[in-house]
């Protein structure tokens, strides 16, 4: 599964950055629950450097280390950034020495993790004593019409998200502060909204590729007439924060 997840994430080095409004969005607000001054910052999934951003803007002289699966999307944020520290890794599976960090952030990533259980707290063992955490995590609600979509046409399929409690269980042992926030995206047309998608790298969902012509001509043409608004198609993203201590 992770090697068809970093295939996937591969791909989109060259689209990610015109294509990630969500991811975006969602950086942002992450970067505002960060508070404090933090001098030694581990960043999972980077990606092509859009939340990596935010940290630069808001510790301009902190040492980051960047880590993703993808080297192509590192090889975009390391452009941008090319004092940080760049490591291509699974987050799931890092071997760097623990304990020397003082800020661990990571946006829109942890639900491609297999283990969250396992590996988040895994991760938090990184930061020094009275470090910090700050995370954004797709959770279950994200593209809800297109769920129902998919059971009408066969077309466009949603990877198994966790639902915003399994993660508030994962965490409930640091002091820690939750979040969910709902954001509704509006696309001039349905296709927009999937070359969007695509250009993300954000595609592998765990179900065959190989759907009919007729599903998704299907899905083209029920989007926009069940949930169309003034001629546009909403998508609905459900987006789970935390931010804690150790
Ligand atoms: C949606 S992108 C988010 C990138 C960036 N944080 C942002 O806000 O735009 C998800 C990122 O997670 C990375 N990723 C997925 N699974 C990973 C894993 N097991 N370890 C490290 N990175 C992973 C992908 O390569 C991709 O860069």
């Amino acid at each position: 599964m992770k090697v068809h997840i970093k295939r996937s994430f591969d791909s989109s080095s060259s689209t990610y950055d015109s294509s990630c409004d969500i991811q975006r969005l969602v950086a942002r607000h992450l970067a505002e629950l960060i508070t404090d001054k933090y001098e030694n910052i581990l960043e999972i999934g980077a990606g092509t450097g859009v939340f990596t951003d935010e940290i630069a803007c808001k510790f301009p002289s902190a040492d980051v280390t960047c880590v993703d699966i993808s080297q192509a999307l590192l090889n975009v944020a390391k452009e941008k950034h090319p004092h940080y520290k760049y490591i291509c890794a699974d987050g799931e599976n890092l071997s760097l020495k623990n304990g020397g960090f003082d800020l661990l952030a990571s946006s829109s990533t942890f639900q491609w993790f297999a283990k969250p259980e396992k590996s988040i707290p895994e991760l938090i063992n990184h930061l020094k004593p009275g470090g910090k955490f700050a995370f954004s995590i797709f959770a279950e609600g994200t593209f809800a019409e297109m769920s129902i979509l998919n059971k009408m046409t066969g077309f466009g399929s949603v990877y198994n998200l966790r639902p915003d409690k399994a993660y508030m269980e994962i965490l409930k042992g640091y002091d820690v502060k939750f979040e969910t926030r709902e954001y509704v995206l509006w696309f001039d047309t349905v296709k927009q909204f999937l070359k969007k998608q695509k250009g993300t790298g954000a595609t592998f969902t765990g179900a065959s590729k190989f759907t009919s012509k007729t599903s998704y001509q299907k899905f083209i043409e029920l989007y926009p007439e069940l949930f169309g608004e003034n001629g546009k198609i909403p998508v609905t993203y459900k987006i789970f924060y935390c931010s804690g201590t150790v």
